[in-house]
């Protein structure tokens, strides 16, 4: 058996009378007067593939075996479909059982299966429809990010995923320390003498990196070095932040895709961060219709509406200050208050973009306490040049900003949030040999999944997420 071989998405293209091999898993089989309907998916294209068997072609026995999950490989001829829906299908004249599925505990049976129940069987719902559509057009998606790029000749920098240093200053990280001693498998919980669990020393400087270390948050740092010399750069990778927040659009582990830019504004930036998401989701739309089609019935009706109008138009540009405005003349009831120097909640971002201006919105120039330690201050010395764009659906989408390469501001700034400015002597180097005006941004690449898709919850959109007491599979 090889790879090089026809996969379901070939076949459904080969012209009648061709003898071919169809490989895959069984959606179902249905038995009618004489002959069997076997319904067939390999993960190559959202429709199945009709099967029809003939009685008497495979042995009853083998025919018992063939149920829904089995994996399975058909020799037949390709012949018209006399149904509608598909062009072609397979008149079987043999077949070969891999693996059966027993149907009395075969989990992913029925049709339908709620998005919670599929999470419980992650490491088996990618056979079903809708974990199969998301995972295509994840693919899609994240080959379309490298496709943007590359053709605008920036240069992809693998940021490290261990580091000593806090980006975005939040505190909401996790440490990686090898001076907790352990067996596989046992909790910190247990130490003690002889337990599973051994702290080895309590000394920073005996711990593996000499110091504390963490799970980085965002690659910015790192990939801010690199714009000072490649001039244009990215970072796609995961990201882990550790805040306790159990909402649908949080998650523990997240992909984040991060530009650079030397030499530019928050203008060039936020023109970006328009042409990226515009380009990427028509990108999706072209190449992943039928899976986009499939979320646009069943998940979210105005889904393809919405993203071809992203796509079509542009995005609004207003400042904070003009929104909170809005937001306190809106006659809305919040949750959560809205006044000038409070962080905008999902609330405010959802209502500003989805009834005030009806398409996708990048907000500007925020206040500086409610912004991280490295974003341009403005000549007001209240704000920073700070741009979100906010979709509707999910809110807050990408989160950036001009970076302060003046060294004096830049090391106030440190000061001001209470952090240590030696830790950052690499990062503040920069300011000190060959500054220049730059600017970047984070798209949190699960939050454009569930854009692209419709799904109302992040856990959705990973192969396997990570989320506070989750860490199956
Ligand atoms: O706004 P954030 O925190 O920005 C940064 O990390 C900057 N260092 C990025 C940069 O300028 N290079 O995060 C960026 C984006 C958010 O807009 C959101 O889409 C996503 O990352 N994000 C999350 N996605 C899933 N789960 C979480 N816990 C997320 N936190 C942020
Ligand atoms: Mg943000």
């Amino acid at each position: 058996m090889d790879y090089r071989r026809t996969r379901l998405s070939d076949l459904f293209r080969t012209p009648p009378g061709t003898e071919a091999s169809a490989y895959g898993w069984v959606k179902t089989r249905r038995d009618s007067k004489g002959v069997s309907f076997v319904q067939l998916n390999d993960g190559s294209t959202f429709a199945d593939f009709q099967v029809v068997v003939d009685a008497g072609v495979i042995p009853e026995e083998t025919l018992k075996g063939i149920t829904t999950g089995a994996s399975v490989r058909f020799d037949g001829v390709v012949v018209e479909s006399p149904g509608s829906g598909q062009a072609v299908e397979m008149k079987a004249t043999g077949v070969e059982v891999f693996g059966g599925a027993d149907p009395t505990s075969y989990p992913l049976q029925k049709k339908g299966a709620t998005m919670e129940f599929l999470r419980e069987i992650a490491h088996l719902r990618m056979r079903g429809n809708t974990f199969g559509a998301v995972t295509r057009v994840r693919n899609r998606a994240a080959w379309a990010v490298h496709r943007f790029f590359q053709d605008r000749g920036f240069a992809w920098i693998h940021t490290p995923i261990i580091t000593a240093s806090d980006c975005e200053g939040a505190g909401a990280m996790f440490a990686v320390t090898t001076l907790l001693e352990h067996e596989p498998g046992s909790h910190p919980s247990e130490v003690s003498d002889g337990g599973a669990f051994r702290l080895k020393s309590t000394k920073p400087e005996e711990d593996f990196f000499g110091k504390p270390a963490y799970l980085t948050v965002s690659g910015q740092l790192n990939v801010e070095t690199f714009a000072h010399g490649l001039t244009n750069v990215y970072t796609f990778g995961p990201t882990f932040r550790a805040e306790n927040s159990n909402t649908p659009r949080h998650l523990a582990e997240f992909w984040m895709i991060e530009p650079e830019m030397a030499f530019c504004s928050i203008e060039g930036d936020m023109n970006l961060a328009e042409e990226f998401v515009r380009e990427v989701i028509g990108d999706v739309m072209e190449h992943c219709a039928p899976d986009l089609e499939f979320f646009n019935q069943r998940v979210e009706p105005e889904l393809l509406t919405t993203l071809r109008h992203v796509v079509e138009s542009g995005f609004e540009r207003m400042t904070y200050t003009e929104a909170v405005r809005l937001l306190e003349s809106s006659g809305e009831t919040w949750e959560f208050p809205v006044s000038w120097g409070s962080d905008l909640q999902s609330e405010h971002e959802r209502w500003l973009t989805e009834k005030k201006v009806g398409r996708p919105v990048i907000l500007t120039d925020y206040p500086k306490e409610i912004k991280a330690f490295y974003m341009y201050g403005n000549e007001d010395g209240k704000t920073v040049r700070a741009m979100d764009v906010l979709v509707p659906r999910i809110g807050e989408l990408i989160g950036g900003s001009q970076r302060e390469d003046r060294l004096d501001v830049l090391e106030s700034r440190i000061d001001e949030q209470g952090l240590d400015k030696s830790a950052y002597w690499w990062y503040l180097d920069l300011r000190r040999f060959g500054a220049v005006p730059h600017a970047g941004f984070g798209l949190g690449f699960e939050r454009l999944i569930m854009y692209l898709t419709g799904l109302k919850n992040i856990r959705d959109t990973i192969p396997f997420h990570r989320t506070p007491g989750q860490a199956e599979f």
